[in-house]
């Protein structure tokens, strides 16, 4: 089967473009955007590209700047494994690469955060390598396209789909003819996957492959790729301490891996404990405390119940080392208005934005 030069001639017609991270051959930026894009939908990237990229213009920028930072800049984003990781990775490119990404996806896939999906995007989009991608959107468009049957995720369909897509790519002739067909084929197959074959109601009568694509064929759309086998996820629950006092809030660092690993967050206690006694063992003098509305919270491997308590401190109550004695990863009194400098999850964060806006936290 051939469709690169269909997807090509599609993309460069109906893809994608003029998105931030577009006509650009720089690995820094290009890097940067494949990395926010896993897992993450292209319109709640931009700002953060933009604002990421404002901060940290260059490789160099990022690997020497503090790991708060970078954490900081990424807060809201999720998947915070990514950002830990693409610290190091800026860090490796200054110490192994003089400060110049690898020039090809072999020596990109070596790099902390750079599976070999990703390594081959940058390496197609930057330097037009013939490297094949396999993200789960290509997954699909690929599954559908040679209506594979089994589990996706599985080892067997897994290596059955890269064979795919390596025997797809342009062929070396056409990409010595077009030095842009591989970046072009390569935003092709992602635009499509996004944009027209979607995982439900795909726009089949739009699709530059519609008269190849055996699913289509066989009216299978619908049931290929088959859904991943979906476990129900374990519940957990927490209580979250937002203690206030002087139009300050008292922050936690986070452990550096892990759930929200490295962000700043709120103390948190078992949910069965008064929060007067969570607050004792923390040195905090209580003057007043309320629990307010439970909430949920999903991980991608289980259901996280959240249930906050409003606690009044007393201001003899309220010193740093004090605060600080209870809590593994250090406590520190954050002013309101500072709160937006820190790293926060994006839950703490709505909660923390919901509690100002109620004035029931207040500046003072
Ligand atoms: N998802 C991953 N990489 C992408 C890109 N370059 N453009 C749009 N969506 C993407």
């Amino acid at each position: 089967m051939k469709i690169a030069p269909r997807l090509v001639a599609w993309q460069r017609k109906h893809g994608r473009h003029g998105l931030p991270w577009q006509n650009t051959h720089d690995p820094y930026r290009v890097w940067l955007s494949e990395i926010m894009l896993q897992q993450t939908q292209v319109t709640a990237v931009i700002d953060y590209y933009q604002r990421f990229l404002t901060r940290f213009p260059s490789v160099k920028v990022l690997a020497h700047a503090s790991a708060d930072e970078v954490m900081a800049h990424w807060a809201g984003l999720g998947y915070y494994a990514r950002a830990r990781n693409l610290h190091a990775c800026a860090q490796q490119v200054m110490r192994t690469w003089h400060g110049k990404f690898p020039p090809d996806a072999a020596g990109l896939v070596t790099l902390p955060g750079i599976g070999p999906s990703t390594a081959a995007a940058i390496a197609a989009f930057c330097y037009g390598e013939r490297a094949a991608i396999l993200d789960g959107n290509v997954k699909r468009v690929l599954a559908r396209l040679l209506a594979l049957e089994g589990d996706p995720t599985s080892r067997a369909i897994d290596l059955q789909l890269w064979s795919h897509a390596r025997a797809l790519i342009p062929t070396a002739r056409t990409c010595a003819q077009d030095p842009e067909a591989m970046s072009a084929y390569t935003q092709g197959l992602m635009d499509l996957g996004a944009t027209v074959c979607t995982r439900s109601r795909p726009k089949c009568e739009a699709c530059p492959l519609k008269k190849d694509c055996l699913a289509r064929l066989q009216g299978r759309c619908d049931e290929l790729p088959w859904p991943r086998a979906r476990k129900a996820l374990p519940e957990r629950s927490t209580a979250m301490l937002v203690a206030y006092q002087a139009g300050q809030i008292l922050l936690t660092k986070r452990p550096a891996t892990g759930i929200w690993g490295g962000l700043w967050s709120l103390p948190e206690c078992d949910p069965q404990l008064a929060p007067t006694t969570a607050c004792e063992q923390l040195g905090l003098s209580v003057k007043t405390t309320d629990t307010l509305a439970e909430f949920l919270h999903v991980f991608t491997h289980y259901r996280l119940i959240i249930r906050p308590h409003l606690v009044e401190v007393a201001p003899e109550g309220a010193t740093h080392v004090d605060a600080a004695q209870g809590l593994a990863g250090g406590g520190e009194w954050v002013p309101i208005h500072k709160l937006h400098e820190r790293g926060l999850p994006a839950p703490v964060r709505k909660l923390l934005d919901g509690l100002t806006a109620a004035r029931l936290i207040a500046e003072r």
